[in-house]
């Protein structure tokens, strides 16, 4: 879709580089996709706005959604947006100023679709994530509920998110779409992250590159491969209802109504990260003589370069993390963790080689979140301290939460015998960015690089806390048009036609 704000021509459609699995679908088509899910919408900023429906406007609000689908960015768009930009920097006339481009996506809770008298069962159990909600889920999860902010806990029925080169841009589509939408709905909250400034551009607060390793998607992805150690993902893994999509260890088609067809569940979190204090835990157990951050990058699996301790164990290589092959060229040696600790974030959220390559390959996500918050100010860094909040607008997709997000984060991430087996440590003990106590608190982690059994790192504080969010369906484009929507002009009277434009069955009641 094109994006008025956007600055492209038009271009020919983009198309699946290599032939999707043979199926009775139509192959993929990145005009119906939206473009956050792939291949992320490019951004300096982001605004994130969640709202309610106002009882009694339903039909209102899907008219307006209607008026508002031209907005909605395309993967294809989306794509075309990255070329131009890429292209724009490439060339002799960039000058630092960057181009004025932006993009809007949406995305409903299981309450939105409910408050959209949208019935069909799009999971199939009552205690699946999605359908109970992020709130309800805390428990599986290790959240506090007092740590959660208030506007998290109210009801959000759908999440706008708006990308673009700065504040400005965001501010103007921000202000269209709530002139379009009107008094239909109420807004919960609005949050804007902002990518990191200068040498920061692209890591996250503790000072990490991220971003780094995204899963590829069969006859999705462009060639060449960026990940050429872990083979391509089903597309069903991350979009509904594709080859992939399936229950739990069989192979029988997860069921959905049609029209979930390319449309993906995101899972979002407001992760607020203690970065001073973080910072002050590694400084003081830094072994001595070891390079700066050396503890740090044994708990994140990489350094702040971005480059795989895998690789590079003892010192950062900032010239491998420039590297696009060789930054994801590794797998984990399953028996040992003297290169990487088997409990290092990366390590705990995609095992690679630490088992048979079926059981990473099914949990692997697609990330696109943002940092948000101020840049650590010279007071909390004297204090060791934070004083405002920043961290992680953390965002992800997957056909699946209870595969995807909610089992690395409960199965994986919280667990401290995972990876199971590993014979040589007790245990490896927890994630130490983003695992969870059920208490809160206190967690330890095996760090050693000797396979010591009798080592173990204290780790006496959570540094990431986990302060709201919500589970999400982000449907196709045809899905918003046909289903969500409202087509004035073919429903003049407002009144949504049941059965009437091949929904399938949807039933919208009048409300
Ligand atoms: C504030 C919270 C978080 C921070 C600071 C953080 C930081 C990072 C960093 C620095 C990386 C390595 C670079 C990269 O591959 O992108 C990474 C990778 C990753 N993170 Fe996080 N992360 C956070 C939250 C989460 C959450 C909530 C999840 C999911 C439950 C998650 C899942 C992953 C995955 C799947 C990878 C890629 C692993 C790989 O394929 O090698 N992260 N994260």
């Amino acid at each position: 879709m094109s994006s008025p704000l956007a600055t492209t021509p038009a271009a020919a459609p983009a198309q699946p580089t290599t032939t999707p699995p043979a199926t009775t679908l139509p192959p993929v088509d990145l005009h119906n996709i939206q473009g956050d899910i792939f291949p992320g919408l490019p951004k300096k900023f982001e605004a994130y706005w969640f709202i309610q429906i106002r009882d009694g406007q339903v039909n209102q609000f899907r008219t307006k959604l209607f008026k508002l689908l031209p907005l909605i960015t395309s993967a294809a768009q989306a794509q075309r947006d990255q070329d131009q930009i890429d292209h724009y920097k490439g060339s002799p006339a960039f000058n630092g100023q960057l181009l004025k481009l932006s993009g809007v996506n949406i995305g409903f809770s299981h309450k939105g679709l409910v408050k959209l008298g949208i019935a069909d069962p799009i999971t199939n159990t009552t205690t699946d994530p999605f359908q109970t909600g992020m709130f309800n889920d805390i428990g599986n999860l290790n959240d506090q509920a007092d740590k959660w902010l208030p506007d998290f806990k109210k009801d959000i029925h759908a999440l706008i998110f708006i990308t673009g080169e700065s504040l400005a841009t965001i501010h103007e589509r921000y202000a269209e779409l709530k002139w379009i939408l009107g008094s239909t709905i109420q807004e919960v909250k609005l949050t804007v992250g902002n990518v990191r400034p200068g040498k920061e551009n692209g890591h996250e607060h503790f000072g990490y590159l991220d971003g780094v390793s995204q899963p590829n998607i069969q006859g999705i992805d462009k060639s060449p491969d960026p990940n050429p150690v872990e083979a391509p993902i089903p597309q069903g893994l991350i979009l509904c209802k594709r080859d992939g999509d399936v229950i739990g260890t069989s192979t029988d088609p997860f069921p959905r109504p049609d029209w979930a067809l390319d449309g993906s569940f995101m899972a979002f979190r407001y992760l607020t990260q203690n970065v001073p204090e973080f910072q002050a835990f590694i400084d003081a157990k830094n072994p001595p003589g070891a390079p700066q951050d050396f503890l740090g990058a044994r708990l994140v699996g990489r350094w702040k370069s971005g480059a795989p301790i895998d690789l590079t164990p003892l010192h950062d290589d900032p010239a491998l993390a420039a590297d696009p092959i060789k930054i994801n060229h590794f797998t984990f040696d399953a028996q040992s963790q003297e290169r990487c600790p088997f409990a290092a974030h990366i390590r705990k959220t995609n095992p690679r080689g630490d088992f048979t390559p079926d059981i990473a390959e099914k949990r692997r996500i697609l990330r696109r979140g943002i940092p948000f918050g101020p840049e650590v100010s010279p007071i909390e860094k004297q204090n060791q301290m934070t004083v405002l909040d920043r961290g992680l607008l953390f965002k992800c997709y997957q056909s699946q939460i209870g595969v995807g997000f909610q089992f690395l984060q409960q199965s994986w991430a919280n667990n401290t015998k995972f990876p199971f087996g590993r014979t040589k440590i007790p245990t490896p003990g927890f994630d130490a960015i983003i695992g969870q106590d059920p208490n809160g608190g206190d967690r330890t982690m095996d760090i050693s690089a000797t396979n010591d059994p009798n080592s173990s790192l204290d780790l006496p504080v959570e540094w990431v806390i986990s302060k709201g969010g919500e589970y999400f369906f982000s449907p196709s484009i045809s899905a918003l048009r046909e289903v969500f929507a409202l087509n004035p002009f073919v429903n003049g009277n407002g009144v949504h036609h049941e059965n009437g434009n091949g929904l399938n069955g949807v039933h919208h009641p009048e409300l």
